[in-house]
């Protein structure tokens, strides 16, 4: 897949590959990303190239993520989700992966459940009671911890999540819930399009 990314991108990457050589513990690691991360998001130079990436979600259809970077040591991936506008994800999580969701262009709703059985993380039937709901715009950065359970909802603007991820979907199991009767279902993520940044 290709490699090179926009300067301000590579910039970014290798600061986060400087967090995982000094082996900073995880939690610090993505929070200290995350700031990053939103240096990143006012960057000039991406939000003009964001103009011409491609949709990878309509309606309540399936999600899919343009992939523009792998990390060839520290594993973690660069990709972006881009809703076509009145889009909406199902309830789920990330499984065992860290996610920095950063909104790069138009706005959603997020919403949050917490479990409140003590079942395992992939075996339902799961109780789940709400636990915030807030909107976001151009520059938050919403930083999901391994097995936190949300969904998002844009409104009448294309939106677009540029995001980071521990690792590649598709190399870990992620979990969905059905609100109704609380069952769990396991899946490997958005499907990964691979898409130059550069
Ligand atoms: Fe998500």
């Amino acid at each position: 897949m290709p490699q090179t990314l926009l300067p301000p991108v590579q910039e970014f990457v290798d600061r986060v590959r400087g967090y995982f050589a000094g082996g900073m513990a995880e939690a610090a690691l993505w929070e200290r990303a995350a700031e990053d991360l939103k240096e990143l998001l006012g960057d000039p130079a991406l939000k003009e190239h964001c103009k011409g990436w491609p949709d990878t979600k309509e309606g309540n259809g399936p999600a899919g993520n343009l992939l523009f970077y792998e990390d060839p040591d520290y594993k973690f991936v660069l990709n972006a989700l881009v809703k076509k506008p009145l889009a909406e994800t199902n309830i789920h999580d990330h499984g065992k992966s860290w996610t920095l969701y950063g909104v790069l262009e138009g706005g959603e709703h997020i919403r949050r459940w917490k479990r409140t059985d003590d079942g395992p993380k992939d075996t339902g039937p799961a109780a789940l009671a709400e636990d915030g709901a807030f909107d976001v715009t151009p520059g938050y950065i919403d930083m999901v911890p391994p097995w936190q359970i949300h969904q998002e909802t844009n409104g009448d603007q294309r939106t677009i999540g540029f995001i980071v991820r521990s690792q590649r979907s598709g190399t870990f199991e992620q979990y969905r819930f059905d609100p109704e009767d609380g069952a769990i279902s396991a899946n490997g993520g958005p499907r990964q399009i691979p898409y130059e940044l550069s």
